[in-house]
């Protein structure tokens, strides 16, 4: 098989375009605030339109919520936790998150399809990683609904009350799965806040929680920007926030509940070294470097951003990474044979070409694949920048797109001094062949998540979560638990 025989540019023949229909389902053309059970308009009538990256055509008109907005979901969410969900047995708590994980299962290629015409992900990835997960992550702690006992043995488990939650647009309803459902199974009403750009799966989330006949208030969904988020974080009304995005917003939140007593867990960014050792399967890790930065865009808070290679392989990866990058299909995320789909905003994509500016600024030196793009959308083709220093801010700074900065080590503890010299510790990849160097990087990263010999995987039962600007708390498994309840 000749190289060019299996690539989209190629001359032979590339692959005959495969969309994913989307005739399945009908968007509305408006979406309201989902509160106490219903869909109601923002009370200032605003709205504003959430796009397909891949296009640049509005999809729908989404409530633009205001504090007073705000204020009702609170008091939605507070009536029901007094009222119904705190009072409600973990095991009829369980039926409803059960309910829900089977309804995300029947609706899963309307869902993956609008998450992939929302946001711009690969239709691959939103088929089968992210709508299987969010609905794993529901029967999973459907399990717990019930067995908190267990979870925390000798202790008595009561839920805190109302949580306030700001999530994403990278993961739009696996972020709505990993909030809601230990929140939910745990006895706590929610009032979430999905980004601006992508809050279609979210609020398809609010008729499935009607279809489930969750009662009136327990999710509550408030649409809009920014203000909309802090405006949340504000609300007395609060006993938990949880927010996942960048670290500057997460700073703030933090000072605005200074002084409260309103319980805070973040997740913020990383900036994750994938280490090769000369013993590695240099193939495979490859493969686990591809996926580590260029899967979902490299919208992710923990890919692998920075390639750290050992000197006597350096050249032999860059070779076989530069080879496998020009058969990386970029473009319509609908198609089943897209590998690396729209850059979710403009906003995102002028931040990731920014960093490819100052990248060459700084003296490194920028690789790009060669392949077509569409005219219309927001576009990044994968990228990597080698001849970087430490110092250099694309080693330092989240860029959040598919762009790698690869240096070499000669050492294991060369490679470690580098992989933590960062000021986030979120995940991190060790590819060798020996298992003591394992448990070496693993001991030596200061980070949440390493993996081994693979790369960004993820299941409900194993927690998730970072040091140092990274964030603190954990979301999965039983530690993702303790964040929504009261021990006494
Ligand atoms: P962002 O942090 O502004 O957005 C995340 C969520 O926070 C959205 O729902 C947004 O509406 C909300 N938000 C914004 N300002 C807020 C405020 N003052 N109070 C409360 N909520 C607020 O992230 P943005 O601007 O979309 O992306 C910028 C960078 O952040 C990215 O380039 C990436 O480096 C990082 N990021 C990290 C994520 C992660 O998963 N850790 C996810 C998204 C972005
Ligand atoms: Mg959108």
């Amino acid at each position: 098989m000749t190289e060019t025989n299996i690539s989209n540019k190629g001359s032979y023949w590339g692959y005959a375009p495969a969309p994913e229909s989307a005739d399945h389902f009908k968007l509305k053309e408006q979406y309201g605030l989902f509160i106490g059970g219903k869909f109601v308009p923002a009370g200032s009538g605003k709205r504003f339109a959430t796009i397909n990256p891949a296009n640049e055509k509005a999809l729908a008109q989404i409530a633009d919520a205001g504090e007073k907005d705000v204020d009702r979901a609170v008091k939605a969410a507070r009536t029901a936790y007094e009222k119904v969900w705190r009072k409600m047995s973990g095991r009829e708590r369980g039926k409803y998150l059960y309910r829900i994980a089977r309804i995300i299962q029947e609706r899963a290629r309307e869902l993956a399809v609008v998450e992939s015409m929302d946001g711009g992900k690969p239709i691959r990835e939103s088929r089968d990683v992210d709508i299987p997960l969010a609905a794993a992550h529901f029967f999973y702690h459907a399990g717990w609904a019930d067995k908190l006992g267990y979870a925390f043995p000798g202790k008595t488990a009561s839920p805190i009350g109302v949580a306030g939650q700001i999530i994403p647009w990278n993961f739009p309803l696996l972020m709505v799965a990993w909030k809601v459902a230990p929140a939910l199974a745990c006895g706590n009403t929610v009032v979430l806040k999905p980004a601006e750009t992508t809050p279609l799966t979210a609020l398809l989330f609010g008729e499935i929680c009607q279809e489930a006949g969750l009662p009136d208030g327990v999710f509550n969904c408030i649409t809009g920007a920014g203000s909309t988020g802090a405006a949340l974080v504000k609300h007395p009304g609060l006993d938990k926030v949880a927010f996942t995005g960048s670290t500057d917003v997460g700073k703030a939140i933090q000072k605005s509940l200074a002084g409260r007593s309103t319980k805070l867990t973040l997740e913020l960014g990383g900036k994750a070294a994938n280490i090769i050792f000369e013993d590695a399967a240099i193939d495979q890790a490859v493969e686990g470097i591809i996926n580590g930065i260029f899967f979902n865009q490299g919208h992710v808070c923990c890919a692998g951003s920075r390639l750290l290679v050992q000197e006597s392989v350096e050249q032999e990866v860059v070779e076989k990474l530069k080879a496998r990058m020009e058969h990386l299909i970029v473009g319509d995320p609908l198609d089943k044979n897209t590998d690396i789909g729209a850059i979710n905003s403009k906003a995102q994509c002028e931040r990731i070409r920014d960093y490819l500016k100052v990248g060459q600024d700084e003296g490194a030196e920028l690789f790009q694949t060669k392949c077509p793009v569409p005219e219309k959308g927001y576009w990044v083709r994968p990228s990597f920048f080698t001849k970087v220093a430490q110092s250099h801010r694309i080693v330092q700074e989240e860029i959040f797109g598919p762009v790698l900065a690869i240096q070499s080590f000669r050492t294991l503890d060369e490679a470690l001094e580098k992989a933590n010299n960062t000021p986030y510790g979120l995940s991190g990849g060790v590819w060798t062949d020996k298992g003591a160097k394992i448990f070496k990087v693993t001991r030596g990263i200061k980070a949440g998540v390493i993996w081994a010999n693979t790369f960004n995987k993820f299941d409900p039962s194993s927690p998730f979560g970072g040091y140092k600007e990274s964030g603190y708390g954990r979301e999965g498994g039983r530690h993702g638990l303790r964040p929504y309840v009261e021990l006494s």
